[in-house]
């Protein structure tokens, strides 16, 4: 990223002023890295000292390290930086991002602006500057529409930069380039090692949903705990506190499917949960979902970042997956499932090759359909659910946009293994 470094070179003042700080962060950061080490090894060591009580192993071999994520403390960090960028001091942010580089873009309950909004807004081009400058960066980050100003959504930095000199530098950054910079390759699916890692700890985009709207969606909840009792709690508090959520659904989903007022404009819990799943099947919101929940997979756990864009996609995407998961309306299905792809897909699927998707998948158990969907030349997923799956997939029928095709929906972090594949049915079994 040498090619932005534009501010650090023409600078010499600031950059020592940086420098400086960044000596005095880095003593902090050490300090409180020694003491993360010392608490996370415990952690582990307690962790697996019980898990292996029973078989004693001699050769000490490297213990995988936890994540660390701490829900708790990231939300602690959002808000202390949103407080600090309204009142145009970025002290704070820098010691935050400099360890927290993915909280970048985010933008919290009652705000519509991201960080780097703030500092075009305040004409602040040294914080422009070096925000731009972290590789987590999404240069292109949009506003959210709030309850005071239902017209402030859509906003890019650059078009509410009132300085010239911000706005042009702004102005350089194209879309082309941040592509670059998060990554748009497409995935297929997840490795079983990486995806079962996500299934664990929790998928990194339904992680930061929750730390950045961690009193919508659990309240006072205890943030310690895990992933899969975080996702119940949010279904609890959705069944207490559905407009809240909604509203905050909607406000994040601006712009990005217009039904989705409609569909969510209902009175009762119950409708909530059904309009979740509804909207799922409809228009195109499962496009967006999905794109943001696969491309987790193009980072490392611990270096993923996300784009502004996939952030607004989080608390749909976390409250679907908390329906799908703990709405008792909702069947687990043991049948055949079919899925059709309108392009050959077999060639990424090799026999014997176990994976993990971690976007949702929609299918029906209409074979002649899926048959129809892929054409001449697509494919079919043949997905077989006997076995006792560790995520099966939930007959959403009732709910479906569609109700005349039975359709069976599987949520985020299903995991397969491929048995058969002819160029035309790749045949899965869910695992
Ligand atoms: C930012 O700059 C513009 C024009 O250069 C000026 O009109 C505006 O008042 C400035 N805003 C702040 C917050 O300094
Ligand atoms: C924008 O990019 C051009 C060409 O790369 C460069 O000459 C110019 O200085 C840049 N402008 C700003 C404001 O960074
Ligand atoms: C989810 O949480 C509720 C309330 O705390 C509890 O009664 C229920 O057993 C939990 N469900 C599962 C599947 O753990
Ligand atoms: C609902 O959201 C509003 C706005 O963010 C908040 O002030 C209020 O406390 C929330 N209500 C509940 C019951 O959580
Ligand atoms: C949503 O509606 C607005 C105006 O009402 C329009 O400008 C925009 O293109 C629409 N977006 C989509 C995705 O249909
Ligand atoms: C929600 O629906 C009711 C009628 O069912 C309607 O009166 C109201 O305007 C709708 N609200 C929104 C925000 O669309
Ligand atoms: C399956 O789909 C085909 C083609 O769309 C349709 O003609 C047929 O009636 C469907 N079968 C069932 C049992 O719904
Ligand atoms: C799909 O591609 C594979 C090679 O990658 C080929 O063997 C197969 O025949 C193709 N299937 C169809 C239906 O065209
Ligand atoms: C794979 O699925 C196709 C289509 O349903 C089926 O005809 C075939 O027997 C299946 N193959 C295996 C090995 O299960």
């Amino acid at each position: 990223m040498s090619g932005y470094s534009w501010f650090s070179e023409t600078n010499p003042l600031l950059s020592q002023e940086i420098r400086r700080r960044k000596y005095q962060s880095k003593q902090i950061v050490a300090a409180i890295s020694c003491l993360v080490l010392i608490v996370t090894f415990t952690i582990v060591a307690v962790y697996f000292g019980t898990k292996t009580d029973k078989k004693v192993d001699p050769t000490p071999r490297p213990r995988p390290r936890l994540p660390g994520y701490d829900l708790q403390k990231d939300h602690a960090d959002i808000i202390s930086m949103f407080s600090g960028a309204r009142k145009g001091n970025y002290k704070k942010i820098w010691t935050v991002l400099t360890k927290k580089p993915y909280l970048i873009n985010v933008i919290p309950r009652d705000e519509s602006y991201a960080l780097l909004h703030y500092a075009t807004r305040q004409n602040n081009s040294m914080a422009v500057h070096k925000l731009v400058n972290y590789n987590s960066c999404d240069v292109k980050v949009q506003s959210v529409p709030n309850a005071k100003n239902k017209h402030q959504g859509g906003k890019i930095p650059e078009q509410l930069a009132l300085d010239k000199n911000i706005k042009k530098f702004l102005h350089n950054f194209t879309e082309k380039m941040m592509q670059e910079r998060f990554g748009s390759k497409t995935v297929f699916y997840t490795t079983k090692a990486k995806g079962e890692k996500f299934n664990k700890y929790g998928p990194p985009l339904l992680l930061l949903a929750l730390s950045t709207f961690k009193k919508t969606f659990l309240g006072k909840t205890k943030t310690s705990s895990k992933f899969q009792s975080l996702l119940n709690c949010t279904f609890q508090s959705a069944s207490k506190n559905f407009k809240n959520i909604s509203n905050l659904i909607l406000v994040n989903l601006y712009d990005f499917d217009n039904g989705t007022a409609d569909i969510l404009n209902v009175t009762s819990k119950t409708d909530f949960f059904a309009s979740i799943v509804k909207l799922y099947t409809s228009r195109t919101l499962y496009v967006n979902v999905n794109t943001a929940l696969k491309r987790q997979a193009l980072f490392d756990y611990k270096k993923y970042r996300p784009r502004g864009r996939a952030l607004r996609f989080g608390p749909y995407a976390l409250m679907l997956q908390a329906v799908l998961m703990y709405w008792t309306d909702l069947k687990p299905y043991d049948g055949v499932t079919y899925r059709g792809f309108q392009v050959n897909v077999t060639n990424q699927y090799h026999v014997k090759t176990k994976f993990v998707y971690l976007n949702f998948m929609v299918t029906t158990d209409n074979e002649t359909r899926a048959d129809e969907y892929a054409g001449a030349h697509g494919s079919i997923l043949v997905i077989s659910n006997t076995r006792h799956c560790h995520v099966q997939p939930r007959d959403i029928t009732r709910y479906s946009y569609y109700p005349n095709d039975r359709q069976y929906l599987y949520p985020s972090g299903s995991e397969f293994v491929v048995t058969a594949n002819d160029g035309r049915n790749v045949n899965l079994s869910c695992i």
